[in-house]
């Protein structure tokens, strides 16, 4: 398979569903390749799998985000360009010193009964749901509302709202997909962000009437104190980004995880109890089945990597993805093993933008999955995983299960 045909199998039905062979015969072509499917005005010139080139170009912190063309004219560029996710320094470094004041050990820590509290409620709900051995959900059941509600709980969401809110990060994750950027996608990807603007503007007016001990009103505190540097505006864009970021990457941490997991029972039975192993577990299947699959940074100028030129303000392809399978710095990569040694996974990426949150996701995995293999030991996947059709967001939104109760 040559490079033209590989990337063409990436962007289709089956090449979204399952990457891993794609992935490994990119890696047997070499890290880094032109990329042979320009759509119109996309400035992707390069593709890169390999490890330590990929892992090299997100540290380097001359390679940068790029603003899409016109950002200005649609909100939900406007929005993205004016949070922490999308933009690089100094502004970049401004906003994630205020927001990263606020994943303090204190905060994980107080998190923890959050996360506890959740996790036994949604053990309830599945034991009842799957009372005589009926199927259930294990999306709609745990990997969804776990991560929903503890950051909801975290951000200072009200738990009404969020299937409200679920629909507009379905909006917007589908603009920033593969291909995505189609007229439709980005029109309701526009209508998600000025709603969900509108909504954290009224969020923010009732937590300055009646504050509450969450993440915005602390932020709003803070603001209104002058002790932050940062507008109104920017807040509002990051919340959006952050919660967007936070969610649909746990609940695939979940359920990307759980038929992994699954065809280990011995993993699974010894995770209660083991928390090293469990650590080791929730890390290698973020490294085995990760969320986000691409990212993207613009060269700083021309410059030639292995062999392929790629011009200055132009975009290269990160397949963290691929990188977190690549044979030559993960020894036997498609096995699964808790205990592996060996370089971090990319799957929270890495440098100046390395995931805010990881410490929440892997905190939600470390707790939560003891706790539900302890209460199933039986559990099975009932049915064929049901994947999402997203490879920038890859992972399974119904999964059907029985809890062996
Ligand atoms: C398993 C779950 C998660 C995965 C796989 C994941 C993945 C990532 C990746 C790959 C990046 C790097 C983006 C880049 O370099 O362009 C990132 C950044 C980010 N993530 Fe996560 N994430 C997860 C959970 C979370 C959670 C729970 C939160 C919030 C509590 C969060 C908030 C953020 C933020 C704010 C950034 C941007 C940081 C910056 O630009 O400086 N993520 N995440």
């Amino acid at each position: 398979m040559d490079i033209t045909e590989l990337i063409t199998n990436l962007y289709s039905d089956q090449g979204r569903q399952d990457p891993y062979p794609l992935y490994a015969a990119l890696h047997e072509l070499g890290p880094v390749h032109v990329f042979p499917k320009r759509a119109p005005g996309s400035t992707v010139t390069a593709v890169a799998g390999g490890y330590d080139l990929v892992d090299a170009i997100l540290r380097d912190p001359e390679w940068t985000k790029q603003s899409p063309p016109g950002w200005e004219q649609h909100e939900i560029l406007r929005t993205f360009e004016s949070s922490m996710m999308f933009i690089n320094p100094p502004d970049h470094t401004r906003m994630r010193a205020v927001f990263a004041k606020t994943f303090t050990p204190r905060r994980l820590g107080a998190l923890e009964p959050v996360i506890e509290r959740v996790t036994e409620r949604q053990l309830d709900r599945m034991a009842e749901a799957g009372a005589d051995g009926a199927e259930v959900d294990f999306v709609a059941d745990f990997a969804y509302p776990i991560p929903a509600l503890v950051m909801a709980d975290f951000i200072g969401l009200p738990e009404a709202d969020l299937a409200w809110y679920r629909e507009r990060v379905e909006w917007i994750d589908e603009f920033l997909d593969l291909g995505g950027a189609t007229p439709q996608r980005l029109a309701q990807a526009n209508t998600a962000a000025e709603e969900l603007r509108g909504y954290y503007r009224e969020l923010i007016a009732t937590r300055r009437r009646v504050p509450g001990e969450d993440l915005i009103t602390g932020l709003i505190e803070a603001l209104d104190s002058g002790t932050v540097d940062l507008t109104e505006d920017e807040l509002i864009s990051n919340l959006i980004v952050l919660f967007n970021a936070s969610f649909v990457t746990t609940v695939y941490m979940f359920s990307n995880g759980l038929p992994l997991l699954l065809e280990h029972p011995q993993v699974t039975a010894a995770l209660p109890g083991d928390d090293e192993l469990t650590r080791g577990a929730v890390d290698e299947v973020l490294r085995m089945q990760s969320p986000v699959h691409f990212l993207a940074r613009a060269a700083p100028r021309d410059t030639v990597l292995q062999g392929v030129p790629v011009a200055e303000g132009e975009n290269v392809m990160l397949l963290i993805a691929a990188a977190n399978r690549d044979p030559a710095r993960f020894a036997d990569p498609d096995r699964f093993d808790p205990r592996r040694s060996g370089p971090p996974s990319l799957a929270f990426g890495v440098g100046l933008h390395f995931c805010l949150g990881a410490g929440v996701s892997r905190l939600e995995g470390r707790l939560a999955l003891p706790r539900l293999f302890a209460r199933f030991p039986d559990l099975r996947v009932s049915r064929t995983p049901e994947y999402s059709g997203s490879l920038f967001l890859r992972g399974i939104d119904k999964l059907f299960v029985t809890t062996g109760a």
